[in-house]
């Protein structure tokens, strides 16, 4: 059997259409359940449901072989995990956002940046020589600006609209981010077969999509 750990949130539903086109499907009340750990209906595959933080931890401890989740995700982690797949799901970007679009020359002093991508922004800023100090926060970040706790934000835009309705705009791109498959490195090599397996149906529904 091998165990897929999905990112909850903005990845699921993509993941769960795209593995039932790779004929990997779970019964409708698995998918209507609250259970976080469940069979697919051939009972080869365990799916379990953990927050997108937390994937690259079960893969990378071999609890899941495999995993879905997104590249923002994987920047941010420094799990040593296989990547074989973009999926091309739950496509953003990962962006400097802020109230005023001049803002990186207009701050005075040391520029505030509230962030749950704290690695991701340190890395940004640091590889242009730009002296910053990270807020990390979990959530809700647009408000952080408004509410005079950060001059920017490093975070995902998928439609614009949140940054829209809290008044910022981008100011820079930073990365694109797509659903990815990670794979335990002994997983690989152990359950070769398996994993090849279920890399391969994963490609031929990716194919028939284009
Ligand atoms: C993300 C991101 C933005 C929003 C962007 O939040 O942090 O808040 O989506 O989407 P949009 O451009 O389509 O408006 P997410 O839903 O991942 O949850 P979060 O509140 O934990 O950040």
């Amino acid at each position: 059997m091998i165990t897929i750990a999905i990112a909850k949130g903005r990845m699921q539903d993509g993941a769960l259409l795209l593995l039932a086109r790779a004929g990997i499907c779970l019964s409708e009340e698995a998918l209507n359940s609250r259970r976080l750990a469940s069979l697919d209906e051939t009972g080869r595959y365990r799916f379990i449901f953990v927050k997108p933080a937390d994937v690259p931890v079960y893969v990378e401890h071999g609890i899941a072989d495999c995993g879905v989740v997104g590249r923002d995700v994987l920047l941010e982690s420094e799990a040593d995990l296989l990547l074989p797949l973009d999926l091309g799901i739950a496509r953003c970007r990962i962006v400097v956002a802020a109230a005023d679009a001049q803002a990186m020359t207009k701050v005075q002093g040391m520029i505030r940046v509230a962030t749950k991508y704290s690695q991701i922004a340190s890395a940004h800023f640091g590889a242009r020589g730009i002296p910053v100090e990270i807020i990390q926060l979990s959530g809700s970040v647009e408000l952080a600006p408004a509410l005079g706790l950060a001059d920017m934000i490093v975070d995902l835009v998928e439609t614009g609209r949140t940054l829209r309705e809290n008044g910022l705009t981008i100011v820079e791109e930073i990365a694109e981010s797509t659903g990815r498959l990670v794979v335990n490195r002994a997983s690989y090599q152990l359950k070769a077969e398996e994993v090849a397996r279920l890399i391969q149906a994963l490609e031929t529904a990716l194919n028939g999509k284009q």
